[in-house]
């Protein structure tokens, strides 16, 4: 099948794509205290010069004490990790790359292997990072809006770094995501409710802020699953409906895009047709939106990370969906993590030169 139509340009507010491939974001746990290095910076460049249409940044937390649950992780706050972030941004750029960093707030963590902890509790919604596990404290109104107000300076300092766009991480069941879902959120203030819609109000509130903080006419993206690690199978949106209701408050505040969170890309999100959930969220909302999920590997990240390995795979799907325009940009993980030449492999037909992905690349930066 061709290829072309990923090859496409793209343009949406701030965003001028050469073409619709989407480096997902990486955690990739190499910015000592915080503060992405030379090396990080030449990692995401090396995507840029190899063509990669847009890149997303690791996750990059905001300025609050218990963000994050892991020191190697990159801050988005703070002389250091912005200088730090300004190199990326010059570097992805001389290499006429287009990048926007992922805003994060983690919510409430496990703790991290190594036994370093932040110097206040986790906190989230409630205490719970998922049903029976408790570690950190419950928000109150005050830590709410400190956080939202954080949120809207990270973006801020994305736009004023020069990067071209911001995604905000809603997704995987990190703390906005810990909003929304009713095991994790179990408040009785405006924060809360019964419904999904209810449950939304932090999120919509972030994204206003960012909105704020960026203007009109700088690209905001959402990252949403109805998955979460601790439950594949969950689903917030269980009917088109009530997807619609989840979704078009979301775009009504301020979201450009949605990039929608699956494993696998090719897995209807309801019965009643093959459409993902990128393909349900652009119908619903009439918005761009980003798929991801095994493009291009035989087998899900997650599994990848227990150590079974993934083999190079067709694009026929993929090609399939976006060339009937079921989604707009295509975000690509694994594959582009272990290499940094898979775009031009794929643009040059050279799928005999592809490399699969094993946790080893996880190892280093390359
Ligand atoms: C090493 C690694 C780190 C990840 N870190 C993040 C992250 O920081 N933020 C996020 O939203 N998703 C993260 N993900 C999920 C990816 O963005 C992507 O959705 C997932 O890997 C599926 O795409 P793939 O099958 O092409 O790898 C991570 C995935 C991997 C493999």
């Amino acid at each position: 099948m061709s290829t072309t139509k990923l090859f496409e340009p793209f343009q949406l507010k701030s965003l001028n794509l050469k073409n619709r491939i989407v480096m997902a974001p990486m955690t990739r746990s190499f910015s000592p205290n915080g503060v992405p290095t030379d090396a990080v910076a030449a990692y995401y460049s090396k995507r840029a010069a190899s063509d990669v249409g847009l890149i997303l940044s690791e996750g990059t937390v905001i300025d609050r004490v218990s963000s994050s649950n892991d020191p190697n992780i990159p801050h988005f706050y703070g002389e250091s990790a912005l200088a730090g972030w300004q190199q990326v941004i010059k570097s992805v750029q001389a290499a006429r790359g287009s990048m926007g960093p992922q805003i994060w707030h983690m919510g409430i963590m496990e703790n991290h292997h190594s036994g370093w902890v932040p110097a206040a509790p986790f906190e989230g919604p409630s205490d719970l990072a998922r049903p029976g596990f408790s570690n950190g404290r419950a928000m109150s109104e005050k830590d709410i809006e400190d956080t939202i107000r954080a949120f809207g300076s990270a973006a801020a300092d994305a736009k004023r770094l020069g990067f071209d766009c911001v995604e905000i991480h809603g997704a995987h069941g990190y703390l906005i995501d810990q909003f929304f879902w009713e095991a994790t959120n179990n408040r009785t203030d405006i924060y809360g409710g019964k419904t999904l819609s209810e449950r939304s109000r932090f999120a919509i509130e972030v994204i206003k802020e960012v909105r704020k903080q960026v203007g009109e006419h700088f690209t905001i993206i959402l990252r949403l699953s109805q998955w979460k690690g601790s439950d594949y199978s969950y689903k917030h949106a269980k009917t088109p409906a009530e997807m619609e209701a989840w979704l078009q408050p979301l775009a009504d505040a301020g979201v450009d895009i949605f990039h929608c969170s699956q494993r696998r890309f090719w897995e209807a999100e309801f019965e009643e047709s093959d459409l993902n959930f990128a393909g349900w969220a652009k119908k619903l909302t009439g918005k761009a939106t980003i798929t991801v999920g095994s493009v291009g590997l035989s087998g899900e990240f997650l599994a990848a990370f227990r150590g079974e390995s993934s083999n190079p795979s067709s694009l026929d799907e993929l090609i399939r969906r976006l060339d009937r325009g079921d989604f707009d940009l295509v975000a690509v993980g694994r594959a582009l993590l272990a290499d940094p030449l898979w775009v031009t492999k794929i643009r040059d037909n050279r799928s005999d030169e592809l490399k699969g992905f094993t946790r080893e690349a996880l190892v280093e930066l390359i």
